[in-house]
This record gives structure tokens, sequence and C-alpha cells, in this order.
């Protein structure tokens, strides 16, 4: 495939920024985006030119640590990670345009490249859980109820990648803390500090320039771990009642 890309270029987090057109030849429908991406980095370096900054590390859909935004979509047309995102959902001749993900808290470092450390500060804020020291317990000594397994289980999957943010028009991280909340609130390990963490995490994803929830629901549209919408309600009821425990 022969593909025209428009790719945002920025030089650090006071640069302003803007986009730049690429030609790319003979991309094999096969490869991934980010393998696409890779040979126009080759090709870039070949001529001298500074390759174009973009974050991997697993490529396989489990660390959360790529994210671009795709023709205006959070991982772009498939609701998967971008290392998961294939050439063969395009088509020959396309243009694609290519940007980081846009929110306040996620400052551009350079590219496509953001810095996503709010959210590792927002887990930080959920602060620990009770765990006793000792010998190991025995298996099947704290019994979970399967549904409550099943549903901290999806939950867990979230990998804290930030297209929720990305995608929501508020730049809420919503679905991320609410994927969080209901983990570890539904878990018996979870639950002494169940309210205090709902609290301390809220605050923190204010603190840090998240916008609020206001039921959009592009947040789950784009999530590669298919997190549902309705942990954000779960977050709510538990706020609600730490509230009325004066938490
Ligand atoms: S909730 Fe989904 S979109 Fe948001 S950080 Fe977790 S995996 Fe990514
Ligand atoms: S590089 Fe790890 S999820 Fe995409």
């Amino acid at each position: 495939m022969n593909l025209t890309l428009k790719i945002w270029r920025q030089d650090g987090p006071e640069d302003r920024g803007a986009m730049h057109e690429y030609q790319v030849k003979g991309i094999s429908e096969e490869s991934s985006f980010l393998e696409m991406l890779d040979v126009l980095n080759e090709e870039l370096f070949a001529r001298g030119e500074e390759p174009i900054a973009f974050d991997s590390d697993c490529r396989e859909g489990i660390c959360g640590q790529c994210g671009i935004v795709i023709n205006g979509i959070a991982h772009g047309p498939e609701v998967t990670t971008t290392c998961q995102l294939h050439m063969r959902t395009f088509h020959d001749g396309d243009t694609i345009t290519i940007e980081p993900w846009r929110a306040e808290a996620f400052p551009v470092i350079k590219d496509l490249v953001v810095n996503r450390s709010a959210l590792d500060r927002i887990i930080q804020a959920g602060g620990y859980i009770s765990v006793n020291t000792g010998a190991a317990p025995d298996a099947h000594a704290t019994p979970v109820p399967k549904q409550d397994a099943d549903r901290a289980f999806e939950a867990a999957a979230c990998i804290g990648c930030g297209a929720c943010v990305a995608a929501c028009p508020n730049a809420s991280a919503m679905l991320f803390t609410s994927a969080k909340v209901t983990h570890l609130q539904l878990l018996p390990q979870g639950k002494p500090e169940n309210y205090k963490r709902v609290v301390n995490m809220l605050n923190q994803m204010d603190e840090e320039g998240f916008g609020s929830c206001t039921n959009i629901g592009e947040c789950a549209a784009v999530c590669p771990k298919q997190i549902p919408l309705d942990v954000i309600s779960t977050l709510n009821r538990q706020l609600g009642k730490a509230a009325l425990k004066g938490v």
C-alpha cells in the first residue's frame, strides 16, 4: 500500500507543534500500524531527518504504552490497542492523520509521546491494601463469590493506556479510576480501605486536571480491554456511601 500520513510533530511541551505530511510506499497490509511507522522512521533516518517519536513496549496489547489518535479515534478505527491495529484496516491510497492523546493532564513530551504519569499518581493515591503477613494462607481460605471474582477480573483488565481520557470530550479519567476502584472493592483484600481509596483517587483525579464524567460513553467505546461503562456507577455508589460514612 502507498499511503499519505499527516503526523503531528512537536519538539516538546512548550513547542506549538504542527501537522507534517509524509508519503510511505510498499507497506504490507499484514504489518502492524507501529511497524508501518517503523518503516517511515527508517526512511527518515536514512535521509538524515529526525524520526517520529512514539511510545511502544510489549506490542502485544498488554502494557498500555502505545497510544495514538488515528483518524480522530483513540487507537484507531478498531477497538484494540494501536500496536494490535493492522494495516489491512486501511486501503491503498488512504490519507491517515496521526496525533498524540490530547488532554491537559497528558502533556506532550515529543511528537506522539505524552506523559501519562498522572494515571500512576491516581493509583498511588489509592494507597495500600491490608494483607496479613506470615505464612501463605491455604488456597480457598478466603472465598470470593464467582460473580464478584469475574467482575473484579474484568475491571482488572485495564492496562492504563489512557484512550478513555483521549476519547472523552471532558478528558475525564473516570473509566480508568472506576476500573481500579471496582477491581479492589469487590475483593476481600480491598475492602478495609475502600472508602478512603475512592475519595483519595477521585481527589487526585481532579488535582491532575482531568475533567468530570457527563455520561457520554466515548471512553468505553474505545477501550481496548472493553471495560464496561457501569464500573463508573460502582465508583459513584462507593463515593455516596463514603459521604454517608463521613470519609
Ligand atoms: S479503562 Fe480502557 S481505555 Fe481507559 S486506561 Fe483502562 S484499558 Fe485504557
Ligand atoms: S505496546 Fe504494549 S499495549 Fe501496545
